[in-house]
């Protein structure tokens, strides 16, 4: 079972998980490397090692993938498992509290199986010393029993892939890093992108979306897959409750308005992080720590979904003294930096 360290209170952003949103999710989900829209220099690494593991008859190797949540990285391994012609288990780092529940997940597997770890950067150091002999010789030490009379009995276990997946690249230890065979970034979708993956998914939906509201909502997805479906079923459901067989731009304009997704895509959460930052903090900077206490909202919430997104948009930066608004943030909330004060008052 995946679990979601980042529920928050914005039901839109990425990394809030709801059941009805998984089951969505899933059922959007792209099967094919070849059905998968965007990341192509992911998927042109992948298509080859995939290729070489099956020409050659061997199991794929272990594979780490990166970057802000929602933008498809356990759609990949999904897609992986089943390109390989494997079954695939998933799980995620704060769900394996203790190195034996690794050891029953281990010994459970099948030859050529997947093992999803979600979240892998929360795992806890005892269960990654028994992922490390696990994923370089497929074994596992056991220990039996305590102190001095203690000793280590070892078990082969059937070669397997691990795939790991985490927001935190720098949380993963050196040692874990360096198992893994290839280790992929995921970058934000441009929105060309965005755009086909609503229109593909607005016909497995069977909604019918023109053009250019296709276009608004890639532009308010904040770069991100998850967040284009979620907004095109809340369209979706706006445009039904109104009478309308098809989602054109005004529509959604109107549902997006409903859901207070701004022009660029910035949620409730998004607009009080940053004016909380410009109005308590005269725009930085400011630590982390201080912005998560005067905010409310979690620091692991702040760094994972809200930042990424907004330093790629260029609302945020990060100096070495903290977050700091910048100027086409103040632009974008309406309100005037003290730089520009002061230019007015020079004039
Ligand atoms: N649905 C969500 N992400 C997708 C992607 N990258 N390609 C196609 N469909 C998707």
């Amino acid at each position: 079972m995946i679990q979601s360290n980042n529920e928050t209170e914005s039901p839109l952003a990425a990394g809030a998980t709801s059941p009805e949103d998984l089951i969505v999710e899933q059922s959007l989900r792209p099967q094919t490397l070849a059905d998968y829209i965007g990341q192509q220099a992911v998927k042109n690494n992948l298509h080859i090692v995939i290729q070489a593991a099956k020409q050659r008859n061997e199991v794929l190797e272990h594979l780490l993938f990166y970057g802000p949540p929602g933008l498809g990285k356990t759609t990949l391994a999904f897609i992986i498992a089943k390109e390989m012609g494997s079954n695939i288990k998933v799980t995620s780092g704060p769900a394996i509290e203790r190195a034996g529940d690794l050891a029953s997940l281990l010994t459970n597997l099948n030859e050529g199986d997947v093992l999803f770890i979600d979240e892998i950067h929360r795992l806890n150091k005892a269960v990654e010393e028994v992922l490390y002999p696990a994923m370089e010789d497929h074994v596992l030490d056991i220990v039996l029993g305590k102190g001095p009379g203690a000793r280590s009995i070892r078990m082969e276990l059937p070669k397997f892939t691990l795939i790991g997946a985490t927001t935190r690249i720098g949380l993963i230890s050196g040692p874990l890093r360096d198992r893994f065979g290839g280790t992929y970034r995921l970058e934000y979708y441009p929105e060309a992108d965005l755009q086909k993956i609503i229109a593909r998914n607005g016909r497995i939906l069977e909604t019918l979306i023109d053009d250019s509201a296709a276009a608004e909502l890639s532009r308010r997805s904040r770069f991100t897959p998850r967040i284009a479906n979620r907004l095109l079923k809340r369209v979706r459901d706006f445009a039904q409750v109104h009478g309308h067989d098809t989602i054109v731009l005004n529509i959604a304009k109107q549902a997006l308005s409903l859901l207070e997704i701004d022009s660029m895509g910035l949620d409730k959460n998004d607009r009080r992080i940053l004016e909380t930052l410009i109005t308590k903090f005269s725009g930085g900077p400011v630590g982390l720590n201080t912005l998560a206490a005067a905010t409310g909202e979690e620091e692991d919430t702040i760094t994972d979904i809200h930042e990424p997104f907004l330093i790629r948009l260029g609302f945020l930066a990060k100096t070495p003294k903290g977050r700091v608004a910048t100027e086409t943030a103040y632009k974008h909330l309406g309100l005037t930096s003290p730089a520009a004060n002061a230019q007015k008052t020079l004039l």
